[in-house]
């Protein structure tokens, strides 16, 4: 079917040309085709609803320019990545391989993440990050063809230590899940907690994606830290907000982590996610006209509240717009189409941000605490924070 409307737009295309004395049938089919759109997120298990929200944003930031990217059709392909880092090869190379995506967008998980990048370095294919962390993908294993539009996994807990420090906790205990984005975002947390004065007295931790939480609990009981520090996120995230106030331990030991950790979860935390603090790209409470269009237009559309995921799924919408209407939709321009994203200023529901040389997003971090259901912004922990992209070498 694709194939034949191919043929049959390259001869109207040929004939068109001809009669003008131009012969651009690749060009006329580049523009003429739809873009086909891979989606490769977790639609089941602990991180189903992030994959929910990132569609959802990415849907939108779409519809809002009409549907269509630099003048073409859009055409969606789906994969459930499951978080499952042992098929991540394997299903990206479905949709570049078999769907024949013009680009790909996922995921969230570091692990899959890998898989991704590697079918994405062989292949060339437009990959866009709407969430995984993992550092390599815009360190050592950066690509030109590569591009986050979420963070680092670091980026947000470079932002914590001081905060914590800062209100005179001086020991304290770590615990997350034990996979690339816990032990990246403990990297971004040690330095920041060590460098204000800090020491982290135990790194706790439990597979990925476990939620047995009670022996960890009963041990940081025993500790008594001043302050407890994590990334969590997802479902595992909201029954860990649960089962540390179940356990008694809400007041007595402050809990702050990655701001993942109350991103989406809010309802089902329900009171116990009372007083949390964290550091991150985004929040609920930003009060500015951006963020209140954004929060209105996305629980119009979807009947829910937006989170993080929703506004990276809704950036990476904006960043692919932009990159198609400065190549009129030809993505086989890709020194055009690189440069146009490169060169981009995401004007994002979080604030405005840019692309880093090694294709992350330079952002402002905020510092948060939780609410009567909401992140609420306290200020600004981090101001145009760049992740430092160590080890990108940027073949073009
Ligand atoms: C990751 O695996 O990189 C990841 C997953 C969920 C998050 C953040 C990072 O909320």
């Amino acid at each position: 079917m694709t194939t034949r409307r191919l043929v049959l737009s390259r001869s109207a295309a040929l004939v068109g040309a001809a009669s003008t004395g131009l012969l651009l049938p690749e060009i006329v089919r580049a523009q003429s085709a739809k873009v086909r759109v891979g989606l490769m997120l977790p639609y089941t298990g602990t991180f189903a609803q992030l994959g929910v929200a990132i569609e959802n944003g990415f849907r939108m930031a779409l519809e809002e320019s009409g549907g269509k990217l630099g003048g073409r059709e859009v055409e969606f392909f789906k994969v459930d990545d499951e978080s499952n880092p042992a098929k991540g090869v394997e299903n990206a190379s479905t949709l570049v391989q078999r769907d024949k995506v013009d680009v790909l967008v996922g995921t969230v998980h570091s692990g899959v993440q890998m898989g991704i990048q590697k079918v994405a370095r062989d292949s060339g294919v437009l990959s866009l990050i709407p969430n995984a962390g993992a550092h390599a993908a815009t360190r050592g294993l950066c690509a030109p063809n590569v591009f986050r539009t979420s963070f680092t996994n670091a980026q947000p807990t470079l932002a914590l230590g001081k905060a914590m420090v800062d209100k005179g906790h001086k020991k304290a205990v770590w615990i997350t899940w034990k996979y690339a984005a816990g032990d990246e975002a403990f990297e971004g947390f040690r330095d920041s907690y060590t460098k204000a004065g800090g020491t982290i007295v135990k790194e706790l931790s439990l597979p990925f994606p476990n939620v047995e939480f009670q022996a960890l609990l009963t041990e940081i009981a025993a500790i008594k830290p001043d302050a407890v520090a994590c990334f969590f996120a997802g479902g595992g995230a909201a029954k860990f907000i649960r089962d540390y106030a179940a356990a008694g331990l809400k007041d007595k030991i402050p809990l702050y982590g990655s701001g993942f950790l109350t991103e989406g979860v809010l309802d089902a935390a329900g009171p116990a996610a009372d007083g949390i603090v964290t550091t991150m790209h985004y929040s609920d409470s930003l009060d500015t006209p951006r963020n209140k269009a954004f929060r209105l237009a996305y629980a119009k559309a979807y009947k829910s509240q937006p989170d993080v995921y929703a506004v990276q799924g809704y950036d990476t919408g904006l960043l692919l717009i932009q990159g198609a209407n400065a190549v009129k939709g030809d993505l086989s321009n890709k020194k055009a189409l690189y440069a146009a994203m490169e060169g981009a200023v995401i004007d994002s529901p979080r604030g405005k941000w840019t692309m880093s040389p090694q294709h992350n997003p330079v952002q402002d971090i905020y510092l948060r605490v939780v609410k009567d259901k909401e992140n609420k912004v306290l200020g600004v922990a981090a101001k145009a924070l760049a992740d430092p992209g160590t080890g990108c070498k940027m073949a073009t």
